[in-house]
């Protein structure tokens, strides 16, 4: 099996688990993990997202990579080619159509919350926040929010950020800066979680945690839970498949997917340790909503020594974490706009950055102009993030997990994953075949008699 991308090859193993880790860590971790553990009540939901990340996600993402690193072309022409060589339906290739939507839709909100975060890096590098109160820091947020123009301003800023690194091949300079950056984040939320031990009400906060209550965790729970697992691996879309499309043949899928599971955990992990025990030290509520870390985080930072200093560093890389998130859910786009249709990449990253961009203006007058128009009580931002997340990533995981396990042969998986026909392959094979559709489908209909 000699294919070989057009679109060039990672210079080594580690190069990938950089990127893909790039790519997992962002948003998903700090500013939306936090948030939908609290308003799931913690423990009991931390729990189901431990188990979805062990059982679903991480086979999931063993499938996305392989189907990618054999197939070595965009998700479409992947999933058309592969299916082609085993003799099955040639439908699959709307897989790769249902994750080019998923990522449009994703990278549209997305931006608009990277937005925030690039408009903090200035807040708190003007000093407002220093000995703030709980509730002017709450103020800040509102305001921003409030205001589309400013809202608009910062989303169009990131979404060039990001169409720019995308239309000059995502693999200069990626490694280098997720080598130094994501170490240098993970650092800094080690120090917030020093603060939070120190000044916080940390055993409440890790109570919270990992303390499960189970009277708290209803069927929305558990497929948010699962939904989360999906968003912050980056999986059921695509971009750990493109990522994969550039993987060398020698490099171990198995172990590489273990580390990045593993970092993109204990990232979101920590932030929910650097939260709660500012969030109940003041008195607040943990269902504090997509605003969570950017009404909380400034509190502490506003106490601390050096605090403007940390803030500052801390958006900053947060904004870097988003970026090397973006770039993924761009590639698979692009990637396919320059194989079908013979666009260079740069033309193609900005018709890409361009569609999303449009959707995002949706997004942020929905939370201000629009607000008042709902649909099932969500405005256009809630609906989309739970679109996206909650139903279409876990429905592309499943339709990933089935073709690999049931599609593909036992011999080409076998080939691609190199554990021979031991105890761990055998595992994996029937986690994607059984426990993951059946898991994912039980959650959805559970969720569904929910609504009835
Ligand atoms: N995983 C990223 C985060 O946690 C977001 C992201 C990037 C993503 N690429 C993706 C989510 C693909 C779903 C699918 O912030």
């Amino acid at each position: 099996m000699a294919r070989k991308s057009i679109h060039g090859q990672w210079s080594s193993r580690w190069a990938f688990v950089l990127a893909a880790t790039g790519s997992a860590v962002g948003l998903g971790n700090i500013w939306r993990f936090p948030y939908v553990t609290g308003e799931n009540g913690g423990g009991a939901f931390v729990l189901v997202y431990l188990l979805c990340v062990a059982l679903i996600g991480l086979p999931v993402m063993m499938a996305e990579v392989l189907i990618g690193r054999r197939g070595r072309q965009s998700p479409m022409n992947t999933m058309r080619t592969l299916a082609e060589e085993e003799g099955k339906s040639l439908h699959w290739r709307f897989l790769g159509w249902m994750g080019v939507l998923a990522g449009f839709a994703i990278l549209s909100f997305y931006s608009v919350v990277a937005g925030w975060t690039l408009a903090y890096v200035f807040r708190l590098g003007a000093g407002i926040f220093e000995s703030a109160s709980a509730v002017s820091v709450a103020i800040v947020f509102d305001q921003l929010v409030a205001d589309p123009e400013r809202l608009l301003a910062w989303h169009t800023v990131f979404l060039v950020m990001s169409t720019v690194v995308v239309s000059r091949g995502v693999k200069s300079g990626l490694e280098k800066a997720v080598r130094i950056l994501m170490p240098a984040l993970f650092l800094l939320l080690v120090v917030m979680v020093g603060y939070a031990m120190g000044q916080g009400m940390f055993t409440e906060g890790l109570k919270y945690l990992f303390e499960p209550d189970f009277s708290e965790l209803t069927a929305s729970g558990v497929l948010e839970a699962m939904g989360q697992a999906f968003f912050s691996l980056s999986l059921g879309m695509g971009a750990i498949m493109i990522y994969g499309s550039y993987l060398s043949s020698h490099a171990s899928i198995v172990h590489t997917s273990v580390t990045i599971g593993v970092m993109d955990t204990l990232v979101a992990i920590l932030a929910g340790l650097a939260i709660f025990p500012i969030v109940f030290a003041f008195g607040l509520e943990p269902q504090g909503g997509p605003g969570l870390i950017f009404k909380i985080l400034p509190i502490a930072f506003g106490r601390m020594p050096g605090g403007e200093f940390f803030g500052v560093l801390f958006f900053v890389l947060l904004v870097f974490a988003a970026w090397t998130s973006a770039i993924s859910l761009l590639e698979p786009i692009v990637a396919w706009m320059v194989e079908n249709h013979g666009l260079n990449r740069v033309k193609a990253s900005a018709y890409a950055g361009m569609v999303a961009w449009l959707l995002g203006i949706g997004s942020l007058l929905s939370l201000n102009a629009w607000s008042d128009y709902t649909v099932f009580g969500r405005t256009f931002f809630g609906l989309v993030e739970f679109l996206t997340a909650d139903i279409m990533l876990p429905l592309g995981g499943v339709l990933i997990g089935v073709f690999a396990g049931w599609q593909m042969s036992r011999q080409s998986t076998m080939d691609e994953l190199g554990l021979g026909d031991g105890f761990l392959y055998n595992a994996w094979r029937f986690l994607v075949r059984y426990v993951t559709p059946v898991g994912i489908t039980l959650v959805l209909l559970n969720k569904m008699s929910d609504l009835f």
